[in-house]
């Protein structure tokens, strides 16, 4: 598994500026955070920096659907750590003065950093900003750290840098994926097949059986070349030919479909004009029962159906299974999360990641941009950089 830096290990942090990277972006609606499982993920993080003494300033981005402003989830944050102060402009006189005067165990959280346009484009103008308010930095936004943002990649090239501990336990689980134990099961739901191909062929000969759901599963049906009516495929032909012949790759046998108003359960050759396949049918479900049950591994990430429109039976049906399963069991991904985290199901899987896009490129990649920026931070000239900055 990577070796990284992390800040739990440090013993000295009392008075310590310490630049905390989190992913608050959470779903929003009307000025409401919805979900906030991402912010109760980070709070052990914050009351380790508050009782180690550091004086911590957070910073993290907002997705443009969500909104500009990190305002909800402050509110959730402050009424945690009531000393904690929001700053909505990071050139301000104002975050300044709050920066220098924080006290030990205290915390800034800084407006949405994704409102300056030096973040996403790694400016290094940008980035030298965000490091002057801080002496090191650590990342504890894993499911951001997929992204070559000067918050994930610029800041670690100039202050010495640690992960968090929501990082690091995100990379411990997620890495028993790369040497499984068996049966693993493998199951794969969502859309946008094109970000989903090279996690199909590395995990194809690692596991024991792939299940493959949700929107991804009409490409498969529409190389089979089913007609398909009105449901969500890919534009590209992708060439899945051997990926078929595999016997450890299954397919739904029943789908829910939607026509005219009406819902229907049915094999997905029998789909007509203007039908949508919306979900994964019962017969489906009913076969992964026991492969699911009797495995020592499962990884799950993506939805089954159209969580969007409302489509929920099948994840959920997935999510009880994989929850009776004897083994370990990761899930992830944003959508599948969202709609899982109130079911009865939620608190039974061994590990939830709050990574969407970054669990998958971790997957793939056993890295991410985040990871290779703090890794090259262990070379032998940054060790000698942390040894004095901590003697
Ligand atoms: C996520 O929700 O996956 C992360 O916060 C990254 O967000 P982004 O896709 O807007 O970069």
């Amino acid at each position: 598994m990577i070796k990284l830096p992390t800040i739990t290990s440090v013993k000295n942090l009392k008075d310590k500026k310490v630049l905390l990277r989190l992913d608050l972006n959470v779903p929003i609606k009307d000025g409401v955070v919805t979900d906030d499982f991402r912010i109760r993920k980070i709070i052990p993080t914050l009351k380790f920096l508050e009782e180690a003494g550091a004086k911590t300033i957070i910073i993290s981005h907002l997705d443009e659907k969500e909104g500009k402003t990190l305002e909800p989830a402050a509110k959730i944050l402050i009424s945690k750590f009531p000393r904690m102060k929001f700053i909505r402009d990071i050139y301000s006189n104002e975050a300044r003065s709050e920066t220098d005067n924080v006290s030990a165990g205290n915390f800034v959280l800084f407006e949405n950093i994704r409102n300056w346009k030096g973040e996403k484009e790694n400016d290094p103008e940008f980035v030298k900003h965000l490091t002057s308010f801080a002496e090191i930095y650590v990342n504890d936004a894993f499911s951001a750290s997929h992204r070559k943002h000067a918050s994930i990649v610029g800041v670690p090239g100039l202050l010495p840098s640690f992960i968090g501990p929501l990082f690091a336990s995100e990379v411990e689980n997620l890495s028993k994926a790369f040497s499984p134990s068996h049966p693993f099961v493998f199951l794969m739901g969502g859309a946008k097949f094109e970000t989903k191909i090279p996690l199909l062929n590395k995990f194809l000969p690692l596991c024991d059986t792939m299940f493959i759901g949700g929107a991804i599963a009409n490409d498969f049906f529409k190389a089979k070349g089913y007609f398909l009516g009105d449901s969500t495929v890919s534009e590209e032909n992708f060439k899945l030919d051997d990926m078929m012949k595999n016997p450890k790759v299954v397919l739904p046998i029943d789908v829910r479909t939607q026509h005219k108003g009406f819902r229907f359960m049915k094999k997905p050759t029998e789909i007509s004009i203007g039908e949508r396949i919306w979900d994964m049918g019962e017969k489906t479900m009913k076969n992964l029962a026991l492969p699911i049950r009797d495995a020592s591994f499962v990884v799950w990430n993506g939805p089954m159906g159209n969580l969007e429109a409302g489509e929920t039976a099948g994840t959920i049906e997935l999510a009880r299974l994989v929850s009776q399963c004897r083994g370990m069991t990761i899930v992830g991904g944003g959508d599948t999360v969202a709609a899982l985290e109130k079911t009865e199901f939620f608190s039974k899987f061994t590990f939830v990641s709050t990574g969407g896009g970054a669990m998958l490129d971790f997957l793939a990649n056993e890295t991410l941009p985040g990871i290779d920026a703090i890794r090259k931070k262990t070379a032998p000239k940054a060790v000698s950089w942390f040894k004095r900055l901590f003697s």
